[in-house]
């Protein structure tokens, strides 16, 4: 089995569960992010949701690209961490008045609204301000994104967005308000999305929108079409870079996009999913009747998306090199969930091994919680040990 990289020698006496950033894999992914976005002419926003460590941000942030915020918190981070507000855009179905407040004084570049008395309500709060805040409408296109159903988002039947029978009106609404403006139309149809050609809908269904609202005299100058690109759960030694170069090139292949109009995109997962490994140490190994189980120190709170979604994360025992063995590789928390991988295969392993849990970068350490009374995860960034 291929084993990641790891400076063995440094992470051995870190404390456990940690998660590791690879600086050298974040600097080569952010590389070719903008190296396809400045050759397709996307201006990327950093979905800041999929992690939103300070240095990873920081590092992000020094690139140039935008951010994608979905909380006042995450807004906050981003302006802190060096993102340029005329490059942050908001969104999300719920936001809150102190959330609105603060993203006008931060001067964000638009907020992405989903209701109309959403709208109303950023329209109430930009006039105390004496501001004029930038609108784009969150539009459901009814593409489905074929990936698991707890990501998927571009359906009708979902919470988010605007539905198309709606959009014309509700843009007419933005268009009558005194202290908005409407800037452009925002796509999201899901997450982890490994087939390039799912969005070739989601590109068709927005050319037939730019058609019915051109023949309506309506100007659109932005249009985002959100984040969704997957990476290589199975081979992150292999595929460690994500296609943005394949991605960027389908949509624009597929994207009619009109004179002037500037292009969006919201990646969060393919910017940092490879980037990051959770570091576990075997605390027992138990063997069953049948089975032989992995204990390790990291549980469901340090990594929820085998728990929540079933999600596969390549596990690799990179402090032994006995031959393989199969294990349930499983966490302490008092949950039947709490198993990280079964059946896996990695090499003999005991009490104080570390176990690596690849491509975990993304919706890892920012999803932790402290159920069970545990202690957070640490972080490290490679170039820091
Ligand atoms: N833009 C919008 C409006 C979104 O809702 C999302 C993700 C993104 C961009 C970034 O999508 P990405 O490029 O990362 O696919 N916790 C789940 C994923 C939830 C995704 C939510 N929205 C997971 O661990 O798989």
């Amino acid at each position: 089995m291929t084993k990641g990289i790891f400076p063995i020698e440094k992470i051995k006496n870190l404390k456990t569960p940690c998660y590791y950033y690879d600086a050298e894999v974040l600097d080569k992914t952010l590389y070719a992010l903008t190296t396809a976005a400045n050759k397709y002419g996307f201006l990327p926003h950093y979905a800041v949701k999929a992690n939103a460590n300070e240095k990873v941000l920081k590092r992000i942030a020094k690139t140039g690209v935008g951010a994608d915020c979905v909380s006042g918190g995450e807004v906050l981070a981003a302006v802190a961490a060096g993102f340029a507000p005329e490059k942050i855009v908001f969104a999300g179905v719920g936001k809150t008045d102190w959330e609105i407040e603060a993203s006008l004084d931060a001067n964000i570049f638009c907020f992405n609204a989903e209701s109309v008395p959403e709208i109303e309500v950023i329209n109430e709060l930009a006039g105390k301000k004496g501001k004029k805040a930038n609108i784009e409408l969150r539009v459901n296109p009814n593409v489905d994104a074929h990936t698991h159903a707890k990501i998927t988002t571009g359906l009708n039947e979902n919470k988010f967005g605007i539905n198309l029978e709606n959009l014309q009106d509700t843009i007419k609404f933005v268009q009558s308000l005194p202290n908005v403006n409407f800037i452009g139309l925002h796509f999201h149809i899901g997450s982890q999305i490994t087939d390039n050609s799912t969005f070739i809908p989601l590109c068709e269904a927005i050319n037939k929108l730019q058609k019915e609202l051109k023949e309506a005299g309506i100007k659109v100058d932005n249009i985002n079409v959100g984040g969704g690109l997957g990476i290589d759960y199975q081979d992150p030694n292999t595929n460690t870079i994500p296609d943005f170069e394949g991605y960027m090139k389908t949509i624009s292949e597929h994207l009619e996009l009109l004179p002037g109009q500037k292009l969006h995109c919201e990646p969060g997962r393919s910017v940092v999913g490879q980037c990051g490994t959770l570091l576990t140490k075997v605390t027992y190994v138990k063997k069953g009747t049948v089975k032989q189980f992995a204990i390790v120190d990291a549980g469901m709170t340090d990594l929820i998306r085998p728990a929540l979604y079933d999600a596969y994360h390549k596990i690799e025992n990179i402090t032994s090199d006995k031959a393989e063995e199969t294990y349930d590789v499983v966490g302490p928390i008092c949950e039947s969930s709490d198993v990280f991988l079964k059946d896996n295969k990695m090499n003999g392993t005991q009490r104080g091994d570390i176990l690596a849990i690849r491509s975990a970068g993304a919706y890892g350490e920012i999803m932790a919680s402290r159920y069970n009374l545990r202690q957070l995860p640490g972080a490290v960034m490679s170039d820091e040990l």
